[in-house]
């Protein structure tokens, strides 16, 4: 039996990144300052440059990032959040958190990023019961491809909605060849381990082009200061990011190009070889993923539970995102108004995630097709 591959390999990423990122660290552990130090403004000036944004603040998780902006527009009870009901729960849950409603709305089919035509239908219906104020759409770029951006911006636009980018999966990703980064009044990212730019911990950041914005974000993270550190000017948190984390990412950007262009080689070495009765992930046009996950789908949920058993058998690990859509979660079916979204509802049966993350090795990436193709044999 041969190795089982890894779905994320770390201990070779730190092997392949140690030196640099040790050099890092140990300058944090030479000046001490483990709190907003300056690997913190560095990181950030780094960050606003690869994103092509003009401000780029760091902060304690992609999930505060989110907060920190619903915060800075004052969203609260009586508001409606429009976002994708096929997402990660905490693009949902800092809504609820400011004690307004997220209204879940239906994705594509192909994609599976947010239908254009079902925020329509939610937006007319939040409207017509008149009994929460629309507020703000959150855009999620799923699996590492852009949200419909140019659609949004003219949707947000037209109905007076904040735009927001929930792009926790898809830094690095481009979009009419410019990196995401700058499609909405404020875009979020995560640095959780497994992220295409994953630190050794948690973080975030929120990127704008609005110094005010930016200005504003830089006080809710640190308990809402005001001109001076004792000033409160608002309501806050710690939501600060570690200097030992800026450290470590700072680190990790300097590879980030040539682990984003080995992330899109396996992933066109997975399209090649995907046989007939897998479907491999249909792109968003004009864009370029940044490839946080590789999901394929499977016309019925017994095709993807036989083919993640066949993979499991030969050593090849799989993961669901998502196994359920948010609005038939526990904690958010009390908060949804019962309405059908039915490709959200269809899709956690049907899909899987492949490994893609740089460390897969060429003979690891032929072991996945091969198993891919022996399953699509055995199921002719
Ligand atoms: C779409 C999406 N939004 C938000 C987050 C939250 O990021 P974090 O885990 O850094 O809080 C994640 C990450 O897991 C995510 O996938």
């Amino acid at each position: 039996m041969t190795d089982p591959i890894a779905f994320l390999d770390l201990p070779k990423q730190q092997a392949r990144l140690k030196d640099a990122i040790e050099r890092r660290v140990k300058t944090v552990f030479e000046h001490c300052r483990f709190v907003m130090g300056p690997e913190v403004e560095e990181l950030e000036r780094r960050l606003a440059e690869f994103g092509g944004a003009k401000y780029a603040i760091g902060v304690s998780s992609g999930t505060d990032a989110l907060l920190m902006v619903l915060m800075g527009e004052e969203v609260g009870p009586g508001d409606a959040v429009f976002l994708p009901a096929f997402t990660y729960t905490a693009t949902a849950e800092v809504v609820l958190l400011l004690g307004a409603t997220p209204v879940f709305v239906d994705v594509e089919p192909d994609t599976f990023q947010i239908s254009m035509s079902s925020l329509a239908d939610r937006l007319a219906a939040i409207r017509a019961a008149g009994e929460l104020e629309p507020r703000a759409v959150i855009g999620v770029d799923l699996f590492g491809q852009p949200a419909p951006w140019d659609e949004l911006k003219t949707f947000a636009a037209q109905e007076e909605l904040t735009l927001i980018a929930d792009c926790a999966q898809s830094f690095g990703a481009s979009y009419h060849g410019r990196r995401l980064g700058h499609e909405a009044r404020a875009t979020t990212l995560s640095f959780f381990p497994s992220k295409p730019l994953g630190g050794y911990g948690d973080g975030g950041a929120i990127l704008t082009d609005d110094a005010e914005l930016a200005a504003l974000y830089r006080s809710l993270r640190t308990h809402g200061e005001g001109k001076t550190r004792y000033e409160v000017e608002r309501i806050g948190i710690n939501g600060r990011l570690d200097t030992i984390q800026a450290a470590v990412l700072i680190a990790k950007l300097e590879a980030f190009e040539d682990e984003l262009k080995r992330r899109d080689i396996i992933a066109r070495e997975y399209d090649a070889a995907m046989p007939a009765g897998i479907q491999a992930p249909v792109r968003v046009a004009d864009s370029e993923s940044a490839w946080a996950i590789y999901t394929v789908l499977l016309p019925d949920a017994a095709a993807r539970d036989s083919l993640q058993a066949h993979l499991k058998e030969a050593g090849v690990p799989t993961a669901i995102y998502y196994p359920k859509p948010l609005h038939h979660q526990p904690a958010y079916s009390e908060h949804h108004d019962g309405v059908s979204l039915p490709v959200s509802e269809s899709l956690g049966a049907r899909v899987l995630a492949l490994p893609i993350h740089p460390e897969l090795t060429g003979d690891e990436v032929s072991r996945i097709t091969d198993a891919l193709k022996s399953w699509a044999g055995e199921n002719a």
